[in-house]
């Protein structure tokens, strides 16, 4: 997309929603699950009806948009599997689609998620009725409550990057882990210095106000972080070219709903759209954007203990 374009639309939705709004809102727990609370509905109605809060991973044309999704879960999958193991835990589980997936397939498995937003534990615990091995409870992974169990496997798809501090969580959950145990993270990270100029600086706001995000974590910042010295990182694997198809066809439908801005800005006014919706589109219009200038990566980032380490 050519950047007046993009300058274009990103002035729509700061004219929709108030620069006051997009700058200073801070982003408080508070406002991560009201943006989920009130965005799950978009999520099943346009993303996923299963309730997939994460971009699909594509390997060409053809392929079931639920089978992309199922990516990540299958390659937590493979791992359960290699290795053996029978505790597991999701940090950030969303509506549950990739524990759901996870419980049904290894019966005598035993998972357990955590998640800030209520209504999402409510969903995916009614979703979940028929999964006498999947648990999930309402918890914080930047302030959990105490606890000594350990866990061969945890993973976090798309969450972590919510976390006030990343090499933090990634430490205290390493901590956690058996002695074969894994980390397993999917997530987007930085490639490149925040930008400091217009009309980037300003797109970076909206990405980061879209997806109610303090910051993007630098990919190299969290892979040297010496407090993760004690870990391995055993495989990184880049995908961001597997992710842009999506991200791009989420692109489509922010151009779409920034064609008549006036009708959206009336439609939040009279609430009959959230305004967690504008926030979808300012997602969606620059995610593309920061994805296809390598300005952001979607990685996976598989974390074991070094050896010697207990
Ligand atoms: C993009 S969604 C991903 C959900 C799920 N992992 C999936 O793949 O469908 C991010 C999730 O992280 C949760 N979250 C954000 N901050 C959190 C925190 N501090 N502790 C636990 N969950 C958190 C949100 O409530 C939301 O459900």
């Amino acid at each position: 997309m050519n950047t007046d374009t993009l300058a274009d639309h990103c002035r729509r939705i700061y004219k929709i929603a108030g620069a006051d709004t997009i700058l200073g809102e801070g982003i408080s727990d508070q406002v991560i699950r009201s943006y989920y609370t009130r965005s799950s509905f978009y999520y099943r109605k346009m993303h996923s009806p299963e309730g997939a809060m994460h971009a699909p991973v594509s390997f060409g044309q053809g392929i079931p948009h639920l089978y992309k999704l199922q990516y990540q879960a299958r390659f937590v999958d493979s791992l359960i599997a290699k290795h053996q193991y029978s505790n597991v835990l999701e940090l950030g589980f969303g509506m549950g689609f990739n524990t759901r997936y996870l419980a049904e397939k290894n019966p005598t498995v035993n998972f357990t998620g955590i998640d800030l937003t209520a209504s999402n534990v409510e969903l995916a615990r009614k979703n979940s009725k028929n999964l006498p091995n999947a648990h999930f409870y309402q918890d914080s992974f930047d302030n959990p409550t105490p606890t000594d169990q350990r866990y061969d496997l945890i993973f976090a798809v798309e969450t972590i990057c919510h976390s006030e501090d990343m090499a933090g969580v990634l430490e205290r959950y390493s901590k956690m882990l058996t002695e074969n145990g894994r980390l397993v993270v999917f997530d987007g990270f930085r490639k490149k210095p925040e930008p400091e100029t217009d009309p980037d600086l300003k797109a970076y706001n909206l990405l980061l106000w879209g997806f109610a995000l303090k910051q993007f974590y630098s990919f190299d910042a969290i892979v040297d972080s010496k407090r993760l010295d004690f870990m391995n990182f055993e495989e990184i694997t880049e995908y961001s070219e597997n992710v842009l198809p999506n991200m791009q066809v989420f692109q489509k439908g922010a151009f779409k709903a920034l064609r008549f801005p006036f009708i959206l800005k009336a439609a939040v006014r009279l609430k009959i759209l959230p305004p967690e919706f504008v926030k979808q589109v300012a997602a969606g219009l620059t995610s593309a954007h920061f994805l296809e200038s390598g300005y952001l990566g979607y990685y996976k980032l598989v974390l074991s203990r070094k050896e010697g380490i207990s």
